[in-house]
């Protein structure tokens, strides 16, 4: 079948170069004579391909010396309990800003070990708009917040609270913009959008704030992964390895770029929107999402009958969450600005015959 753009909310689209390189050594890693995907992951090649991901990741993120980089397994989704069950240890209490399902879903874990303080909540607006956090509580362990809300399309340009220890879920939007990961102390995200493939959990952690907490269990403490050197136990060694290939990919095209060129896909695709008679975007205009941008037209008959018409465009997978409906497009780094454009004549087409 003819290529397609994928505008899939992930696991999304993979660079077609970097998906090249995996084919064309999937036999033969670095002439062995075997694949990666048999590969002891005590080899000292396998080793190697670790270190070199976290450099990548050092210089693509310009991560400090005192954060750990860590790979670990059960999703983006284990680290809402894995990080109350490490860091909520002083005071028991935490601040979260909600913003949405994935964070709804971080509280409801973060409860079941201390108390959890909301403070801001857009869920009245139904989320199509960032909640504010005007201050913050005193004697709390950590303040976090989604930097990207991958279901409703928002996403917030600048760092919206300040906390010594502040978490933030990019597993939407990392490596798509420069960010300041010293204003963090634990930055975490899923593989499967703009660093690879399901399977690996990316975490980056302040040094000082890994604790060998005997009460919490082996696999779920950091200090474990950081001792082992995320080797503790066999990893998800293929994501792992995709990982590598997608930030060498990343450096080679450098971040500046990439940067540009997101903002343009979005602007974009935004600016269609805005043009159009028929589809709409709904979100505040200053808390757009670069990365997933929702629209609709209102009438669920009409979106589905869109989402088919894409199909003859080669876009597929634009279907909105389903608890949001309408359209939903996807524009992670491995999305190239022909595929928006794609997008964008679809739409135009579809209007054309929608309303000659
Ligand atoms: C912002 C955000 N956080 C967390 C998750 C959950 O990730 P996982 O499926 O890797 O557990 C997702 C999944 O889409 C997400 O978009």
């Amino acid at each position: 079948m003819a290529q397609v753009y994928n505008f899939s909310a992930g696991p999304a689209m993979l660079d077609p170069g970097v998906m090249r390189q995996i084919q064309a050594e999937l036999l033969d890693y670095q002439n062995t004579g075997m694949s990666i995907m048999e590969m002891s992951h005590r080899s000292a090649l396998f080793e190697a391909l670790v270190q070199d991901a976290k450099a990548n990741l050092r210089v693509l993120m310009n991560i400090p010396e005192h954060y750990e980089i860590l790979f670990l397994q059960g999703g983006a989704s284990l680290q809402f309990s894995m990080i109350p069950m490490n860091l909520m240890l002083d005071h028991r209490r935490a601040a979260y800003l909600n913003s949405g399902v994935w964070s709804q879903k971080a509280v409801d874990e973060a409860k079941r070990h201390g108390e959890v303080i909301i403070v801001g909540d857009s869920a009245d607006q139904k989320y199509k708009c960032l909640p504010i956090c005007d201050a913050l509580p005193s004697a709390i362990d950590y303040a976090y917040y989604v930097s990207n809300n991958t279901i409703y399309g928002t996403q917030f340009k600048t760092i919206p609270m300040d906390h010594p220890v502040l978490i933030a879920d990019m597993s939407s939007d990392i490596l798509s913009k420069p960010i300041d990961v010293s204003k963090h102390a634990l930055i975490f995200a899923g593989a499967q959008k703009n660093l690879g493939i399901a399977g690996v959990t990316l975490v980056i952690i302040r040094k000082d704030l890994i604790r060998e907490d005997l009460s919490v269990d082996t696999m779920l403490r950091y200090a474990t992964h950081q001792k082992a050197d995320s080797l503790y136990n066999t990893p998800a060694s293929f994501s792992l390895y995709v990982l590598k290939k997608v930030t060498d990919w990343l450096l080679e095209v450098g971040m500046d770029a990439m940067t540009k060129r997101n903002e343009l896909k979005a602007n974009m695709l935004y600016t269609a929107i805005d043009q159009s008679e028929l589809f709409m975007n709904e979100i505040k205009k200053e808390d757009r999402s670069w990365m997933n941008v929702v629209f609709t037209t209102k009438d669920p008959q009409l979106d589905e009958a869109f989402i088919s018409f894409a199909k003859s465009y080669a876009c597929v997978n634009i279907k909105g969450y389903r608890s949001v409906g309408g359209m939903r497009a996807s524009l992670y780094n491995a999305m190239p600005i022909e595929g928006v454009q794609r997008l964008i004549e679809a739409m135009e087409a579809f209007e054309r015959q929608v309303k000659p």
